[in-house]
């Protein structure tokens, strides 16, 4: 069976066992995980690179193209189903094996990940629109307290998708909504660098970048 075909089996999976921190039906698309590794690339020597919700490893994919030779790589999931596909991909996929010694699998939720740990780049899958309010302000936190002073933030979202669920919700999801949009804003407003439109993506997404 291709890896396409298997991992879309997985990842249909776990979004019918786990809906709501799974939040999409089908892996990011190639663009998609293009844009959210946009900064791999950019910078020199020794960067500390997270990946929060790599899922299969879609995303993951384009990271581990344009990793530098000294940079480490630490992929933090919770699902199981995931890890083990994750573990299963860097022991034998060429472009995984390549930088599978400066890579850990971390089998927990980026919340718990602990104090001392920095990164330059921080590449978010999470469907932070599934979550409670609380939820995501305790993302963020993490976020803010895992990056590098200078250090980037890359996540996506679908596009106009809280207005989009609004229109079809009653007054308790609109203000779950509204408060994940204003939680959003505090980050996107003073630190967003750059925005990428996803328009061949299911469904369109858009790419923050933020320098915070
Ligand atoms: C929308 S999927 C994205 C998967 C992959 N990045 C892709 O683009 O195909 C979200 C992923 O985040 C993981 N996840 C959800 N909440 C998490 C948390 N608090 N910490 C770490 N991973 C989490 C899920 O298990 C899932 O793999």
């Amino acid at each position: 069976m291709s890896t396409w075909f298997h991992d879309h089996r997985v990842f249909w999976r776990q979004f019918r066992q786990q809906f709501h921190t799974t939040g999409a039906v089908l892996p990011s698309g190639r663009f998609l995980g293009r844009a959210l590794a946009r900064y791999v690339g950019h910078g020199t020597g020794a960067r500390r690179i997270l990946e929060v919700g790599p899922g299969t490893g879609a995303v993951t994919a384009s990271i581990v193209k344009q990793l530098g030779p000294k940079d480490q790589l630490d992929l933090v999931e919770l699902n199981d189903e995931f890890v083990r596909r994750l573990r299963e991909r860097l022991a034998s996929e060429g472009a995984f094996q390549r930088v599978a010694k400066r890579t850990r699998v971390l089998h927990q939720k980026v919340e718990d990940l602990p104090p001392g740990e920095l990164y330059d780049l921080i590449i978010s899958g999470l469907p932070l629109n599934n979550f409670t309010v609380a939820d995501v302000e305790r993302i963020l936190e993490a976020f803010a307290r895992l990056l590098r002073p200078g250090g980037t933030l890359s996540f996506f979202e679908y596009i106009a998708i809280r207005p989009a669920r609004a229109l079809v919700s009653g007054p308790a999801e609109k203000a779950r909504l509204r408060g994940i949009g204003a939680a959003l804003e505090g980050i996107l407003k003073p630190y967003e660098i750059q925005r990428d439109w996803i328009w061949p993506n299911v469904p369109p997404a858009w790419v923050h970048h933020c320098r915070i």
